[in-house]
Formats: C-alpha cells, sequence, structure tokens
C-alpha cells in the first residue's frame, strides 16, 4: 500500500480523556503523513492530559473544545464540522464517551458533533483492563457496532494502571492502516458474499444435541474482513456468542438442515460463498418429542444419519459462486484438504490443524491455502488478521478466474 492512504480525506479527530490522550500527538502526524486533512476537537477532560496547543500546531488547525463558542460558530461550528469530516475518528476513546455515543448525548462539542454528523464513525477505546471487560462497556460497544460504528482495537498488554489486559489503545500506524483499510474503496465493491460460520446443533431432544466446540469466531473475522473489501456479507451463523461486524446481515440457525436452507435462500446473485462453519455430519435419525429418561437405557445406542452437505451443494449449483470451502484437520491437514479440494471441486480450501487449544475457541489460528494452481501459508496470527489475508488470496483468486472466464 503507498504511504498516502488517507490522501485528500477530511478526518475529525475526536480526543478524549485518557492517559493515551498523549498519543493524539504522534497521531494527527500520521494521519496527516497518510495525505489526511485534520481538525481536532477535545473533550475538556482531554485537555487535563495534553494541551490543544500541542495538537493546534501538530494539525495547522485551531483545536475545537467548546460547544457554545461565538468564535468557532462563526468558523468551524459542529454543524460545519460535521458536513466536512469525510470520517470522524475519535481516539482515544473513553468508557465515558462511549456510553454517551450510546445515548445521544450532545453535553459537549465532540458527542453533539457525532449525532449531527452523517459521516463514518470509528472509535479506537481506551481504558484500565476491568472497565473494558465490564458488561455496561461490552453492551454499549455491542450497541454501537450494531448502528455500524466501526471499532478499531482495543491492544491487550500492559496499562498505565499497572495492570495488564485488554483496554490499551492501538498503536498510533495501527489506527492508521485500521482507518485506512475502512476509507479506501475495498475491492469487493458490488460483490456479495455469503459466508457460513459457528456450530451446527443437531437435536436429540427438547434440551440435548450433539455439537461442536466452533466458537464462531473465525468465521466471524472472515465476515468483517470480507465487509472492510467493500462486499455485501450474509453471514449465516450457528449459536455463538459474538457480536455482528458492522455493516453484515447476519442470519442464526441451528441445524445443518437450517444452515443449509438458509444458505440456498441467500445464495441468488452472489459472487463468493465461503464456507467456515463446523457443520455437524450425522444428526440423529429421529428427534424425541420429550426428554430421554436416563432409567429407560443401561446403554444408550444412537441411530445417526449423514446431514445435507451444503458445501457440496453450493457447488452443484447452475451459477455457482467462487467457492471457499474450510478443512479441519486433526492429522495430514495438507493430504487431506487437497483430497477435498478435488474431490468437492473447489476453487480454494483453507486447511487448518484442529485439537485442544489449537484452531477451535482460541482467538489465533494458521492456515495452509489451497487453489487448483497453488498454495500459501498463512501462519499464526489473530484470526481477524488471518482472515484479512486469506481475504486478500480470495480476491486474487477470484478475480484470476473471472479474467480467464471471460478472456
Ligand atoms: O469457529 P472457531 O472456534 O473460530 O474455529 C474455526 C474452525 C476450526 C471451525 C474453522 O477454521 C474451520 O476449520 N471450519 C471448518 C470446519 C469443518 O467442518 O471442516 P470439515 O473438514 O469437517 O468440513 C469441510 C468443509 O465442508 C467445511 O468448509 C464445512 O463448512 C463444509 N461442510 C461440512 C459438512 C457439511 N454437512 N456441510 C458443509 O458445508
Amino acid at each position: 500500500m503507498s504511504n498516502k492512504l488517507l490522501i485528500n480525506k477530511n478526518i475529525v479527530l475526536g480526543v478524549t480523556g485518557s492517559i493515551a490522550a498523549y498519543k493524539s500527538a504522534d497521531l494527527v502526524r500520521r494521519l496527516r503523513e497518510a495525505g489526511a486533512e485534520v481538525r481536532v476537537v477535545m473533550t475538556k477532560a482531554a485537555c487535563e492530559f495534553i494541551t490543544p496547543l500541542t495538537l493546534q500546531t501538530l494539525s495547522g488547525q485551531p483545536v475545537a473544545i467548546e460547544l457554545l463558542d461565538a468564535d468557532q460558530e462563526s468558523a468551524m461550528g459542529h454543524i460545519k464540522l460535521a458536513r466536512w469530516a469525510d470520517w470522524i475518528l475519535i481516539a482515544p476513546a473513553s468508557a465515558d464517551l462511549i456510553a454517551r455515543l450510546v445515548h445521544g448525548r450532545t453535553n459537549d462539542l465532540l458527542s453533539a458533533l457525532c449525532l449531527a454528523s452523517e459521516s463514518p464513525l470509528a472509535i479506537a477505546p481506551a481504558m484500565n483492563n476491568k472497565m473494558w471487560e465490564n458488561k455496561a462497556t461490552q453492551e454499549n460497544v455491542e450497541i454501537l457496532t450494531a448502528r455500524g460504528v466501526q471499532i478499531l482495537g482495543p491492544a491487550s498488554g500492559g496499562q498505565a494502571c499497572g495492570e495488564q489486559g485488554e483496554g490499551r489503545l492501538l498503536e498510533p500506524t495501527n489506527i492508521v492502516q485500521e482507518l485506512a483499510r475502512l476509507v479506501v474503496p475495498g475491492k469487493l465493491q458490488t460483490k456479495k458474499v455469503v459466508i457460513t460460520a459457528g456450530p451446527t446443533y443437531e437435536h436429540l431432544d427438547p434440551v440435548r444435541y450433539i455439537g461442536n466446540k466452533s466458537s464462531g469466531k473465525m468465521g466471524f473475522a472472515v465476515a468483517k474482513a470480507a465487509r472492510e473489501a467493500g462486499a455485501e456479507v450474509i453471514l449465516i451463523s450457528g449459536p455463538v456468542h459474538l457480536t455482528t461486524p458492522a455493516g453484515v446481515q447476519r442470519i442464526d440457525v441451528e441445524s445443518a438442515q437450517q444452515m443449509y436452507d438458509a444458505v440456498m435462500e441467500s445464495l441468488g446473485s452472489s459472487n463468493i460463498f465461503i464456507a467456515c462453519a463446523a457443520v455437524a455430519d450425522y444428526r440423529p435419525k429421529q428427534v424425541e418429542d420429550s426428554k430421554i429418561k436416563k432409567s429407560q437405557h443401561d446403554q444408550l445406542q444412537l441411530n445417526l444419519t449423514s446431514t445435507v452437505d451444503i458445501l457440496s451443494a453450493v457447488v452443484n449449483q447452475e451459477n455457482k459462486p467462487f467457492t471457499v470451502g474450510f478443512a479441519a484437520e486433526t492429522e495430514r491437514v495438507i493430504d487431506y484438504a487437497q483430497d477435498k479440494l478435488h474431490r468437492k471441486n473447489l476453487d480454494m480450501i483453507a486447511a487448518n490443524k484442529v485439537g485442544k487449544g489449537i484452531g477451535f475457541e482460541v482467538d489465533e489460528n494458521a492456515l495452509h491455502v489451497f487453489w487448483p494452481q497453488g498454495s500459501q501459508k498463512l501462519p499464526l496470527a489473530s484470526k481477524t488478521q488471518l482472515a484479512r489475508n486469506l481475504m486478500t488470496l480470495i480476491i486474487e483468486q477470484y478475480y484470476a478466474k473471472n479474467s480467464t472466464q471471460n478472456s
């Protein structure tokens, strides 16, 4: 990527009261280096941590603080700033600011500006790890995400208060990169991507099911990466406890059959299908209407039958999309993945080793990706980053295939 990732972009940078506010000086510099025009808005609490003069000098523009400021209103008042901004970035975003955004408060310039603006909003939270983990903050973040606000970070590590954990402000270079990813039009604009994620539950009776350990993290990260690339994304998910990535349409299902039905309904005019779900291969042949009683059996034998193979059904569609499967293997990962790629006639397969503490549930993963003409290893990384790297490969191969077909 070029250094001028944000060329000609008008960014309002909101700075709130956090010890991490000192990093906003570096952030202003890096945003300008990336080509952005920056106007800084500070809360009063932010001014306790860093002086407006510092940010004014670095941004080359007056810093706005007061909501009711005669000079500011005649120059660049909150409504004018709201219209001027291509993006509003709040970094650091304190727990209090996040709560105020949720409730649409207008008791200072920054929150009033956010309420008055139709521009997209990205926030980089920074706070003590207990404050970040608190249900109140987590629910607030969930609400903002559902409204389309982009959450950048936070990072984890040592904190100013001496504790360790999640809640650190992302480094300014990372914030600029993340913002650029959102601002620059993605390569999948106008494309539709359907993704499956999470486990399926196959019921034995009203209270028991056969399931697996998939958390949905990998599939949700893939959905986020596809959305960042500009695609319309439909995410069909088994039962998980995850927040839907901003801008993604989510359909919740339980069983393999329900996932199949949702995929078939969503598939029309899609360009790419990515099967990341850990779909049960078998389901009980019969689902009991009432709870199976322990006293009835010394031994219980389950009579299982195959579930529908969703991936194969997609490949067999007349206008099949570019189809990407996953392979979760405990051994001979490469052999089994290559076999699945050819046997199922896929365009690409992403293989991962799974086992205790690997692949399923954890936050990091590694993939070995195969397609008919090549392969690439994607080393261990956070599932968010890994999904972006996978999406880069998918985009390359999707366009390579389509240019061949059209030539
Ligand atoms: O959710 P996480 O905790 O983050 O874990 C991520 C993951 C390990 C679940 C993920 O990376 C992964 O590997 N997903 C695929 C798991 C799987 O079911 O693999 P498989 O080798 O059994 O299936 C092969 C492919 O066929 C998969 O694309 C699967 O979605 C698809 N399939 C399988 C059975 C079926 N009935 N229908 C299908 O579409």
